[in-house]
C-alpha cells in the first residue's frame, strides 16, 4: 500500500486530518517536523533560530529520501515546506489541503490553543510575511499535488474519510 503524503500551509490542519485518518483506517502517522524535532532534539522553532531555515530543509530532504526508501503504508503529515523535497512523488500519493488564507489563518486564531501555535511557527511571526509566502506557495502546491482536498468549514473527520475514500479507489 502507498503512502499518502498531505502538505498543505501551515495551520491547514494536516496534523489533525492525519490522525483522523488514523483512527478510520490501519494506517499509521508520521509526521516530518517531529521525526526533525527527534533527530535534533529541540524544537523546529530553536532549530530556525539557532541554525537557520536552510539548515531545517536540509533535514526535511535527508527525511524525505528517508520515507522514499523505508516507509510503506504510513499516513505523513509534514511540514508545510516539506512540499519542496526532490521527488516527492515517489515518497506516495501527495494530497493537498486546500484553504484560502483568511480561513487558515482563522483556524489558527479560534483555535483554543492558537496563540501557541501562533508561536512555534517561525515562518507565521508576521502575517503579511506570511501571506506573501501563502500566494508565492499556491501554484507550487497545486502543481505537485496528486489530489487537491478543499477543507474550508469541514469537519476533520469527513475530511480525513474523504481522503481515505478517495486513494483507496
Ligand atoms: C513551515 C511549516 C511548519 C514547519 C516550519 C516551516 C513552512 O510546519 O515545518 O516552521 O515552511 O511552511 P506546519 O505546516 O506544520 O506549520
Amino acid at each position: 500500500m502507498k503512502n499518502v503524503v498531505l502538505i498543505g500551509f501551515m495551520g491547514v490542519g494536516k496534523g489533525s486530518v492525519a490522525r483522523a485518518m488514523m483512527q478510520h483506517s490501519k494506517m499509521m502517522v508520521l509526521d516530518t517536523d517531529d521525526i526533525i524535532e527527534s533527530l535534533e532534539n529541540r524544537t523546529v522553532k530553536k532549530i530556525f533560530a539557532d541554525k537557520g531555515e536552510e539548515y531545517f530543509r536540509t533535514l526535511e530532504r535527508k527525511i524525505g529520501r528517508w520515507l522514499r526508501k523505508e516507509v510503506t503504508g504510513t499516513i505523513i503529515s509534514t511540514g508545510g515546506g516539506f512540499f519542496k523535497v526532490p521527488a516527492l512523488k515517489k515518497i506516495g500519493t501527495v494530497v493537498l489541503l486546500n484553504a484560502s488564507f483568511e480561513a487558515i489563518h482563522e483556524r489558527i486564531i479560534m483555535h483554543p490553543n492558537g496563540a501557541k501555535k501562533l508561536k512555534k511557527r517561525p515562518l507565521f511571526a508576521d502575517i503579511e510575511k506570511a501571506k506573501a509566502l501563502y500566494n508565492e506557495r499556491q501554484q507550487q502546491y497545486l502543481k505537485v499535488a496528486d489530489m487537491v482536498i478543499d477543507v474550508t468549514d469541514k469537519e476533520i473527520d469527513v475530511i480525513a474519510k474523504e481522503i481515505l475514500k478517495k486513494v483507496k479507489k
